[in-house]
This record gives C-alpha cells, structure tokens and sequence, in this order.
C-alpha cells in the first residue's frame, strides 16, 4: 500500500479525534469539563476501547451545514472493557455543534444500543448536549424517537446507566429517564423539559438553570437523578461502581467478590434499638452492619430519606437493600419513598439481584397532599413491586411494622421468602396510643382518671401486640433473632434461595398503578 493512503487514513483520524478543534476544546476544559473522547477513555480499561462509526458524517446541507461536517457527527461511540468486562458507550461530543443530535448521530447511537441488547451487555450514555440538532428538523426528532425506542425495548434486558455531564434539555430529557441509573455532574449539568426562559414567560417564574435542574435539585427534590458527583473523573468513578453490582444482562448473576465465611455476629446491632420506641435510630448503621465492610452503594441519597435503598454485598455477592429510616418522617411511607423503592425492587428483580429489606415503619404519611396526589395509587407501586418480584426476598423487622405498611413491605404474604423478626419488633394495626384510643374509647371516657386509664389499656395493647411472638405463632416470621445475628442469617439463608426459581403466571405484561 502507498504512503499516501497511510498518511490518508491518519489525517483523518487526526481530524475525527480533533472534534471541534482545539479552541473548543479548550472551551470545554475552562468550564471544568472533560471532552467527549478523554471521558470514553477514563471510562474504559487501558487500550480497550474500540469505536464505531468515527468517520460518520451528517447528509444534511440546510442552514450552511453543508460547511459544517465533522467527522464522526459529534458522538463517539463504541465498545471497550470496564474492569474486564464489556460495555457499549456513547459519549455527546459538546464541541461539534454544541454535541447537538442529527440523523447520523442517532443513528449511530441506535447501532450501539442494537449491538448491546444482541450481545448482552450494558449501556453507558455520557450526556452532553444542546438538544435536537435545529438545522436537521424533524429527522433529529425522529432520531430521538428511535432513541427513546431503543432505550425501552432495552430496560430489563441490559443495565443502561446514563451520565449528565452538560446540558440536557427538551425531549432529549427523555432518553436518560428511561435507563436505570441517572448521575449528574454537579455545577456543570442540567436537565429540563422546558428551561428558564419559557418559565418565565409561561409561570413568569424566575429561576436559573441551576436551581430549574441542576444535580441538586434533581437530587433531593424531584428524584430524576439517583446520583450526584463532583467532578467528571468522579462521575465516571461512581458509574464504574455502579457497574460492579451489576450483571451484563438479564440472563446472568452480577459478578460476586471472592469472601470466606469467618466471624459474622456484629455484637453492636444487639444495642441498637433506643428502648424507647418513639426514639429514632440510625438504619444505616444498621446497614452497614448486614452488609460487607464499606461496600453499600445508597442510591437516590438525598431524595425520600424516609427510606434507603442501595445495593450492597453480602458475603462477597451483591443484594438491593430496602430499608425505612427512623431518622426521617420515623421511616413512614408517603409517596416519595413508595415510588422511590418500588422503582429500585423492580430494577434488582430484574436483574436477579436479590432484596434484603429491614422494616421499621409506623405506617403510610396522613394528610391531605399525600391523599389528593394519589398516595393510594404511588403506595401500591410499590405494594406491586413486590408481589412481582421473584429474586429471593428477605425481611428483617427490627422495630415497628404497623398496618397496610407492614403487609407492603416484603411481608411473607406477598411472597418474601423469609422473614426473621428481633425481638424488639412490633407488628400490629397500629400504634398503641392510638389502638387503645379507638378501640377503649368508652373505658377511657368514662373512667374517674381517663389519663391513667388510657395509660393502663396502651400498655394492655402493648402487652398483647408489640412483639413478634403472636406473629411467629402464625408463621407470619419464621424467626426471632438477635439483632447481632442477623448478618451470618441472611449469609445462611441467602445462600440457601441462591437457586430459587419462581415463575409469574403467563401474561402480556401486568399493569402497575402508574
Ligand atoms: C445546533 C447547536 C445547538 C443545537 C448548540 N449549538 N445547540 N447547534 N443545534 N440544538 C451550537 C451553537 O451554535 C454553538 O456553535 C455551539 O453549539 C455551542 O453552543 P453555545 O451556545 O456557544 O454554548 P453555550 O453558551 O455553552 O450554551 C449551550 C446551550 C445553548 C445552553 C446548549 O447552545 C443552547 O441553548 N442551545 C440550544 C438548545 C436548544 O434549544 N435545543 C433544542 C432543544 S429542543 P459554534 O459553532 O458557535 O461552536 C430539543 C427537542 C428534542 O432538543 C426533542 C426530542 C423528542
């Protein structure tokens, strides 16, 4: 072969890796961010990434964009290993066209997407983008669609896990919020349906694109994000983490780190629980004495702390974790958290991720916002969550399982394969208090002293419901456990369902109260 087509060849590799040229590239380093490339190659092991499609250009010659052809169109995408094990990414290329999306470059997401589903591994977005190329028209609104369609032929087939690493804005929204996992880059990203300027003048709002949709908000008020980072290199970090609890597909177990069975009693559980019952008590310590030592990934941290889910490993093997927290609302369930965790039990069932869920819940929120924005239909979500799921499924009640929560979450009665109770537990309708309100209504108006009657008739119901014994008499719980034994429990019994199978009865798809 001539020396002119090998110099042919590197010119125009030099150009394609060139996105936008370098002043643009400098551009996108001073606002603290890296290029579309250097993220690809912080994501993926040394030399491994392979790219498709780098010399893709637009068909387009609308608004002098026929003058305007970089190779590759503004998305680099490909397949390469993360820690040994493959992946499909693409990564927006923000200095060509503001990383806008055109025809080709959806096309070229779509064949990513395509080779991961056949193949059967995970999908990883890096976003950052201006949105719908303007000069392409509809054809990057039909690429979108293709996208979005993609993305949920894919969901509960391979982990999609998406990065927000710039701007996201308009229908673009829609293509992360279809995957499993959202995380944002603090201060640099955003995400919105509409941005502040239509605000303004549709609610005549005033807001910056920060407070609209920047990672925090996403974080702890509307929940679109599940993670935070500060920095690119930390975002890509905490998606390689992500990662490692995670099968490639469906079809297969997440990979499990080597773990040798030893000492497992964790004597600090057996004080955990504060003797009075109203008093909170910290759940994640809790957690971080079931699970292995540091590996408790929490997922959606700051957004319906009432509860805490996140993946852990147990015994070297990866489990979700459901848990109420005392710390919050006393753990209570409104629809925040019901929506929160029901999304999470569905992700690991499908996943074959199996559910360790630690119950102490005073029941569902009370008030009008939580009645009129449907906490019915948003609790049975997770009710419904659930019942469907078919991982193996173990609860642990520390303290209060009261009323319909009790039966939401993970009970034997929705198909939780074990359930131990502590001897604190306390499964009932309701509180005491409020039991021996209702039900002793006339003995307490009617006594001389209805402060020391009601007293007397709390305790009587206390007595006779705050424990787990009546419970475990009905097979209810299977056991009542030290608190310090729970962790070489769920080790045993685990390892015992690690062979379940069990089948849904035959349907379409079942129809979740969305
Ligand atoms: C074409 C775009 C573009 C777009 C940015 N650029 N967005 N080109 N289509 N959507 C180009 C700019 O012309 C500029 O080109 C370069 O990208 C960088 O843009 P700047 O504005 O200089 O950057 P910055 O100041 O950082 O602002 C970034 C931005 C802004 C906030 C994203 O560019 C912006 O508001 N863009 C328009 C966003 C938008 O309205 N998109 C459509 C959303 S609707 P040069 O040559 O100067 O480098 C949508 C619908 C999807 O996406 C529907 C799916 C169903």
């Amino acid at each position: 072969m001539s020396q002119e087509k090998f110099q042919a060849l590197k010119n125009k590799n030099i150009l394609a890796e060139e996105g936008g040229g370098k002043k643009r590239i400098e551009a996108q380093h001073h606002k603290g961010k890296l290029t579309a490339r250097e993220r690809v190659n912080f994501l993926l092991d040394k030399g491994t990434f392979q790219e498709i499609g780098k010399f893709v250009t637009h068909r387009s010659s609308d608004f002098g964009l026929g003058d305007q052809k970089y190779l590759g169109d503004g998305v680099v995408t490909g397949y390469g290993l993360v820690n040994g094990r493959l992946v499909y990414v693409f990564s927006q290329d923000f200095t060509v066209m503001g990383g806008s999306l055109g025809e080709a470059y959806a096309e070229k997401i779509c064949a990513i997407m395509d080779l991961a589903m056949q193949n059967g591994a995970p999908v990883i977005g890096l976003n950052d983008s201006g949105g719908a190329r303007i000069q392409e028209g509809v054809v990057s609104l039909a690429g979108y669609a293709d996208i979005f369609y993609r993305n949920t032929m894919a969901s509960g087939v391979v982990p999609q896990l998406s990065a927000i690493m710039g701007p996201c804005a308009g229908g673009a929204v829609y293509s992360p919020a279809l995957t499993d996992f959202v995380t944002m880059v603090e201060g640099t990203s955003y995400m919105f349906v509409t941005g502040p300027n239509v605000v303004k003048t549709v609610t005549h709002e005033q807001v910056t694109s920060e407070e609209l949709g920047g990672a925090e908000t996403h974080a702890s008020k509307s929940g679109v994000t599940h993670f935070t980072a500060a920095s690119d290199p930390e975002c890509i970090e905490l998606i390689k983490r992500q990662l490692s609890y995670l099968p490639q597909n469906c079809e297969e177990q997440a990979p499990a780190l080597p773990y040798e069975i030893g000492n497992e009693k964790r004597p600090l559980l057996d004080s955990i629980i504060p003797d009075n019952a109203m008093q909170p008590y910290d759940m994640k310590v809790v957690i971080a004495n079931i699970a292995d030592t540091d590996s408790f990934l929490e997922v959606h941290k700051d957004f319906a702390q009432n509860i805490i889910v996140g993946f852990a490993r147990l015994a070297g093997k990866s489990v979700g974790i459901v848990a109420n927290n005392p710390q919050h609302l006393a753990g209570v369930l409104d629809i925040d958290s019901s929506v929160k965790a029901g999304r999470f039990v569905r992700f690991c069932d499908s996943f074959n991720i199996p559910l360790v869920v630690l119950v102490d819940v005073p029941g569902f929120l009370p008030g009008t916002d939580q009645e009129w924005n449907g906490i019915i239909s948003n609790g049975a979500k997770l009710l419904y969550a659930f019942c469907e799921a078919t991982v193996p499924r173990i609860t642990v009640i520390t303290r209060k399982a009261y009323g319909g929560a009790y039966d939401v979450m993970n009970s034997k009665h929705i198909g939780a394969d074990l359930n131990f109770a502590w001897p604190s537990a306390e499964i009932a309708v309701m509180g005491a208090k409020g039991a021996a309100e209702i039900i002793f209504k006339n003995e307490i108006s009617g006594a001389a002293d209805p402060d020391a009657q009601w007293k007397e008739k709390e305790k009587e119901y206390v007595d006779k419901f705050a424990n787990p014994y009546i419970a475990a008499e009905r097979g209810y719980v299977d056991e009542v456990i030290l608190p310090s034994d729970t962790r070489e429990k769920l080790i045993i019994a685990m390892q015992m369902l690690k062979n379940k199978v069990a089948k849904l009865p035959r349907k379409k798809h079942g129809n979740i109260p969305l």
